[in-house]
């Protein structure tokens, strides 16, 4: 669980994601900030003259006076004998919400008050303050918001100009970027979403696959296990070979499954020495003719052997091919050159690389320079050119040096092992 989750987060695409879910962040932030500003923000919108009429951020603000609501009435203010009842409707065709606000109103004449509703009115000279009550205080598109007074006057009053002081707070659910933004968060959750349930399943294929390669792998080296218990001097011979040829093919440019094939292929290559009495096998002295014509029939043997070993493409060719020179004066088909199968060619170098590096019976294990002087003396007769120069690299470098110790009497570890 532990390793699924530093694994999430260390993969490329968790990491595309977080830094999309961080630009979402940010841009959301952004916005819901200027919002914020916005809101707070104190306007003030000057109406004059003709454009008395015309809405400023939507905001627009009427006064009627009803005929029946204009009367004479001499006795009530001296001089200002002609009174009515003034109505103002102020209309917010904004997507944003009108808060606290108050209106200037300028007239041609200085009134006198008498009664006013639905807020606070000032008369400073022929201006009127107002201010509304909290029942009028904030309001939406939608009806105007109403508030008058009853004013008297020498003659009936001319609106000059007036002016409104407010916030606007924006309607976030009338701003098409809010459902932009809405859009790309559902989409970022749906992507991450998709993406946990992708690799899981990614997980539990890589688990499963693993798990066939060390069945695969467990099952092979077992059966390797039974062939080279058959000879003391060869013990551990099928694996290292395996390394080396795996390491031989990495080297020169193989790769992926192919490699893992090379190496199950190379493991099999002396399965059909199974088959030879242990009298010849673990024969001390030399062998006779008849004895090495039994020999010598191990690749076909093995390669009849893996017939049924169908699984692994060309499995078969390792056993079948290993003994084949590249000068065609090997054995069993005496192939040449590029006839006998790559992997074949790269087994036949690791194969003769472990032999001459190991305890026989009849000799003392090769040191490296001896080995290297063989390897290249042989190179283009018994082995392909091509390989010879890897297989020397990997001798200089320790490659080889490592292997043998690690792979010694043992066997070693197992691939699967190597790939955790
Ligand atoms: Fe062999």
């Amino acid at each position: 669980m532990k390793k699924a989750l530093s694994d999430i987060i260390e993969s490329a695409s968790f990491k595309r994601l977080c830094l999309a879910g961080a630009a979402i962040a940010v841009i959301a932030g952004i916005f819901f900030a200027y919002v914020s500003v916005e809101s707070n923000r104190v306007r003030t919108f000057e109406y004059k003259n003709s454009g008395m009429n015309t809405k400023q951020s939507g905001l627009v603000m009427k006064m009627v006076v009803p005929d029946d609501k204009l009367w004479k009435d001499g006795s009530h203010f001296p001089g200002k004998p002609v009174g009515a009842q003034y109505e103002f409707y102020l209309s917010n065709s904004a997507d944003a919400k009108l808060k606290d606000w108050s209106v200037r109103i300028d007239f041609n004449e200085e009134p006198e008050m008498d009664s006013s509703w639905n807020g606070d009115f000032e008369v400073v000279g022929k201006t009127i303050f107002f201010d509304p009550d909290k029942f009028t205080e904030s309001f939406r598109d939608g009806d105007p918001t109403y508030f008058g007074a009853v004013l008297y006057s020498e003659d009936k009053l001319n609106m000059t100009g007036y002016s409104i002081t407010c916030r606007l707070q924006p309607d976030v659910l009338k701003m098409p970027f809010f459902y932009v933004l809405v859009f790309l968060i559902f989409i970022w959750i749906i992507t991450f979403l998709a993406y946990l349930v992708s690799f899981a399943k990614v997980e539990r294929i890589q688990y499963l696959r693993k798990r066939d390669a060390l069945m695969i792998e467990q099952s092979i080296r077992t059966f390797t296990s039974f062939i080279d218990a058959k000879d003391t001097y060869t013990r551990g011979h099928s694996v290292r070979v395996a390394i080396y040829a795996r390491e031989l093919g990495r080297r020169a440019g193989l790769d992926g499954e192919e490699l893992n094939t090379l190496y199950y292929e190379t493991l099999l290559h002396d399965v059909g020495k199974i088959s030879i009495p242990d009298s010849i096998l673990q024969k001390p002295g030399v062998l006779t003719p008849e004895e090495y014509e039994i020999i010598k029939g191990h690749p076909t043997r093995g390669s009849e052997m893996l017939k049924a070993f169908t699984a692994i493409p060309n499995i078969r060719d390792g056993a079948h091919y290993h003994h084949e020179r590249f000068d065609g004066k090997g054995y069993p088909d005496g192939l040449a050159g590029e006839e006998i199968p790559l992997h074949a060619r790269i087994i036949c170098v690791a194969d003769s690389f472990d032999a001459m590096s190991s305890l026989r019976s009849y000799r003392a294990p090769y040191d490296n320079n001896r080995i290297i002087e063989e390897l290249e003396s042989n190179s283009g007769t018994q082995f392909d050119p091509d390989f010879i120069p890897y297989m020397v690299e990997m001798i200089q470098d320790g490659f080889t040096d490592r292997i043998r110790y690690e792979y010694g009497a043992d066997g070693g570890r197992s691939l699967a092992d190597e790939q955790k």
